[in-house]
């Protein structure tokens, strides 16, 4: 399966990007493993004709906002995200119209349309120097009120929380944080800013995901506590093979981020299913959020 989809890969001139909460066996044959923001930067500058988007909806779209002329296949077209399902274009324009127009920075763990509804977009790794670009002393961040708590925490801006969550960042408790802690004596614990406040309180260093291999790359320490989805293990150890890495809990466990299959992949390359569509007068508001992201 491995060999025809990199004879596919080649014969179509495509390129395969992978989020690091991704299988195994998937990482394996990417060209590319990282974080949202790494990945919606390759998408941007790539030459091949098709990218294989080896993650959850969101992450597709937004390379076809990024690219419009590219062929863009999501495997598996039920791989989702249920953060970014938490919000909507209409409620998204209400709730703007209640706080006066403020500016709006959206996570990009959301749909194309809730992008255009936006200003600017984030991801987990720029969310603090995107909110320190705007040009305003109140703002509204969707849908990840968890992010946004991080945000207030680390700029002067007054934010506007919108009642969204990761349904697994959100379950972990200080109680497993302190059990981890307590089996893993001397570990480090690094914690994925979807995580509410009294899990972030407890950690030794906040990061997105490709920040944490770079974290545990460069520390002194031998040991680290994961506070994110478990796929994250595979690539951190990867990329640290001297090192130990445990999962705060056994409940960060994302299904949407194990859909696509090996099979899905080939199929997909074969036959092009699973291409995303977004109507271009979405995509060109979505644009000029992301664009402006991705200049910063
Ligand atoms: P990163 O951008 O940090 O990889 O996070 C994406 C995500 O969906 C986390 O749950
Ligand atoms: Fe969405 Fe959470 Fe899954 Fe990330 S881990 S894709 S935020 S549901």
């Amino acid at each position: 399966m491995k060999e025809r989809i990199k004879q596919l890969v080649k014969e179509k001139n495509a390129i395969i990007l992978a989020h690091n909460y991704q299988p195994p066996e998937i990482q394996d044959i990417a060209d590319l493993c990282g974080d949202s923001l790494e990945l919606s930067i390759k998408a941007s500058k790539t030459d091949a004709d098709i990218i294989v988007f080896c993650g959850v909806h969101f992450m597709a779209e937004t390379a076809v906002i990024l690219c419009p002329e590219k062929t863009v296949l999501l495997p598996n077209l039920d791989a989702g995200c249920p953060m970014a399902n938490m919000v909507n274009p209409m409620a998204l324009n209400e709730k703007k119209i209640q706080l006066g127009n403020i500016p709006v920075i959206t996570y990009v763990n959301s749909s194309a349309a809730v992008k255009a509804a936006s200003d600017i977009c984030c991801t987990s790794a720029n969310v603090i120097d995107v909110v320190n670009s705007i040009d305003a002393k109140e703002i509204l961040m969707t849908p990840d009120k968890n992010l946004a708590q991080y945000a207030a925490a680390n700029t002067s801006k007054k934010i506007h929380l919108w009642d969204g969550y990761c349904p697994f960042h959100n379950t972990l408790t200080p109680k497993d944080v302190i059990q981890a802690k307590k089996d893993h004596p001397g570990a480090l614990f690094i914690a994925h800013p979807e995580c509410p406040p009294d899990i972030l309180s407890l950690s030794d260093s906040i990061q997105s995901t490709s920040g944490m291999i770079k974290f545990a790359g460069n520390s002194d320490h031998s040991s680290f506590i994961l506070g994110t989805e478990t796929g994250l293990l595979y690539p951190i150890s990867k990329a640290c093979p001297e090192k130990k890495f445990y999962a705060a809990s056994k409940k960060m466990y994302c299904p949407d981020m194990k859909k696509i299959t090996l099979e899905n992949i080939k199929d997909s390359l074969e036959n092009l299913n699973g291409k995303i569509i977004v109507p271009e007068e979405i995509r060109k508001d979505a644009l000029g959020a992301v664009k402006k992201m991705i200049d910063l």
